[in-house]
């Protein structure tokens, strides 16, 4: 009894040494993300911790740029968008080289724990990195709503709340003129940002990537609406397939780079001609990441950050503060990386009921 208890005050008295924590921010950013950074600040706080902030994603690894994180730089950052971090789409994996340098500055910077901010690629890298010994935990993030493993990630709500604005605008002037009106927005590989702009604005159709686009029922669909009300609003994801692509600039992470791509202009063409009616386009493209977290994406951001360092102080490297429910709850980055959640056929469906 007495050498359990010993072992076990040991374990306790080495997770809760004050630590030197390292905190960045990678990939896309999204509303969302200071509040995450803050809440990790103000929870490493009680344990005495000192965090160090990582400029520009996994990049600030690379070349040792950081800054001070104390509570003065993030106390007034829970409104703010973006990251005051900076951030990139850095793949220290593409080079074993970078890997090694990543690791050893990691040791350089005198860093004990890392926390990463990310979606799919940036919370890749961390789960490669913690099955080499590095002691990282991840907190998920994207506008996109695409990773695994957690029911909703920061951003989303903001970038969805900024497009059903710019739907409401759209549907005002497409009433005026008599058009049909197509608002392409985000999402690159999953239609979370689209399905959830299309019922949620009340759209007439909503093309996503996970279901091929049939003509002849879209014609349809939209000129029945267009008969009932003398507008429609189509919301189209800038992932559908609609054309040949060929020699596309991708990123670091090989992702090809979509706005260029101009869906939306190319489904207003066709729906033109096929229709014979008047119609425009218009892409919410950036505009839809920036601006002023949502009371969700706060309170979101803010809870995973303050998991994040607990689990630090708990040893569970490797894992990702996720929200299950209700709950934030530790999830290995290994079950939540490499395979995006995609709208399953149940959504579909639902989509479908709105679409009269
Ligand atoms: O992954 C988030 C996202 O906003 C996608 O929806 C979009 O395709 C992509 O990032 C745009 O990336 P960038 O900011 O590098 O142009």
């Amino acid at each position: 009894m007495t050498a359990y208890t010993s072992s076990r005050l040991v374990l306790w008295t080495e997770v809760n040494l004050a630590m030197r924590i390292g905190i960045l921010t990678g990939g896309g950013d999204c509303p969302g993300l200071n509040p995450a950074i803050r809440g990790a600040v103000f929870r490493a706080l009680d344990f005495g911790d000192e965090c160090v902030g990582i400029v520009g994603g996994w990049q600030g690894l690379l070349s040792c740029e950081t800054e001070p994180l104390d509570l003065a730089r993030v106390d007034e950052i829970i409104d703010q968008g973006g990251t005051i971090l900076g951030t990139s789409r850095t793949n220290p994996f593409k080079d074993p080289a970078l890997v090694q340098q990543t690791i050893a500055n990691i040791g350089t910077l005198g860093l004990d724990a890392i926390i990463a901010i990310g979606g799919d690629d940036t919370l890749g890298v961390a789960s490669k990195l913690a099955t080499l010994g590095v002691k990282v935990v991840g907190v998920p993030k994207t506008m996109d709503n695409d990773l695994s493993g957690t029911d909703f990630t920061f951003g989303f709500d903001t970038s969805v709340s900024v497009a059903l604005d710019a739907a409401r605008r759209l549907k005002d002037t497409a009433l005026s003129h008599r058009r049909i009106i197509v608002l392409e927005v985000m999402g690159r590989h999953a239609g979370w940002v689209a399905l959830y702009t299309g019922i949620g604005s009340g759209a007439d159709c909503t093309l996503i990537p996970e279901v091929p686009i049939d003509w002849n029922a879209t014609v349809q669909r939209v000129m029945t609406a267009y008969k009932r009300k003398k507008y429609a609003l189509v919301v189209v994801s800038e992932g559908i397939q609609i054309m040949q692509t060929s020699g596309e600039d991708v990123d670091d992470f090989g992702h090809p780079l979509l706005q260029s791509r101009g869906v939306g202009p190319e489904v207003a063409r066709i729906l033109e001609e096929k229709t014979g009616v008047s119609t425009r386009s218009a892409t919410i493209g950036h505009i839809q990441r920036g601006g002023s977290p949502t009371l969700f994406d706060r309170m979101l951001g803010s809870r995973v950050g303050v998991k994040a360092v607990e689990m630090i102080h708990g040893g569970q490297f490797g894992q990702m503060a996720a929200l299950h429910g209700t709950e934030v709850v530790a999830v290995p980055l290994a079950e939540a990386v490499g395979r995006l959640k995609t709208v399953p056929q149940e959504w579909v469906d639902l989509l479908t009921v709105f679409s009269k």
